[in-house]
């Protein structure tokens, strides 16, 4: 049976080659994000394949509009099968240009917009007994990253509360995914100005990432070579890891 699917952030980079490949496979996505025209443009693209895509303009930091959003789309489409909390943004920030706007600002889209949508779906999933939350976090939320450290923080605070959720979850039939990926070429990372090891194209995210939901994985994360030197950057001692990370300031 074909999966009807909300994904938010929908119109660009890693939402909007989500929906594309999960709209190849047959399913009916809504995508959602603040700009009509991104969304509008990833609908065109989906003309003429196998599933459908159907645009819900939204704010993901309005509490009250992401319910709404919820409510119409399952009204139009029909109940959702999985959700993917994916609208992010992305501000550098270090100790020299710390800074508590940016830090709200990026906890408001990174954090809160992906709480919102849980606490939205979360009743639904309950009664129904079924249903998959993916929610889009980051390698910046395995350890602290010079220049990461509102970006960082956000995204970690979202794998403690995936990991925080997982057996509740579990008890009550929902599926969660946290999906962690190293740099992908979007208009996200198109800002940055530094080398980006392992760089992927959003396609090969996306057909990651659909594989990842499809075997009901916890965590889904890549490219693995990178993977592995940062979880091994995980394990070692302090002393070791900011004699790595000083030599990122250069
Ligand atoms: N690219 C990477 O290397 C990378 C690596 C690790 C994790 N990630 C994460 O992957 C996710 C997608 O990133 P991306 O690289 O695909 O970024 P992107 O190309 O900049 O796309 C981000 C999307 O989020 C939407 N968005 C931003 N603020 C929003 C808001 N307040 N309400 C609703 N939608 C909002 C944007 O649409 P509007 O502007 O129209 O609202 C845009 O469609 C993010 O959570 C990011 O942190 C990315």
């Amino acid at each position: 049976m074909s999966q009807t699917v909300w994904i938010t952030g929908g119109g660009d980079g890693i939402g909007r080659a989500l929906a594309l490949r999960l709209c190849n496979d047959g399913a009916t996505v809504a995508i959602s994000g603040r700009r009509d025209l991104a969304l509008a443009e990833v609908v065109a693209d989906a003309a003429d394949r196998a599933g459908t895509v159907v645009a819900f303009p939204l704010d993901v930091t309005d509490r009250t509009a992401v319910a709404k959003t919820a409510e119409d789309i399952e009204k139009q489409i029909g109940s959702l099968d999985l959700v993917v909390f994916n609208a992010g943004t992305h501000q550098a920030m270090g100790a020299c240009d710390f800074s508590a706007e940016v830090f709200e600002a990026l906890f408001r889209v990174n954090v809160m917009g992906a709480v919102h949508g849980i606490e939205t779906m979360l009743p639904r999933f309950r009664v129904r007994g079924n249903g998959h939350i993916a929610v889009v976090s980051s390698v910046a939320g395995y350890r602290g990253l010079p220049s990461a450290a509102a970006y960082g923080a956000t995204k970690a605070a979202l794998i403690n509360m995936c990991e925080a959720l997982k057996p509740e979850l579990d008890a009550a039939g929902i599926g969660l995914s946290m999906i962690n990926p190293g740099f992908v070429r979007t208009p996200l990372t198109d800002k940055n100005d530094f080398p980006m090891p392992f760089l992927m194209e959003p396609e090969d995210a996306a057909d990651r990432i659909a594989e990842g939901l499809a075997r009901g994985k916890f965590e889904i994360s890549f490219p693995r070579r990178f993977i592995w030197w940062l979880k091994l950057g995980q394990c070692l001692p302090y002393a070791l890891y900011f004699r790595l990370t000083r030599r990122l300031l250069q």
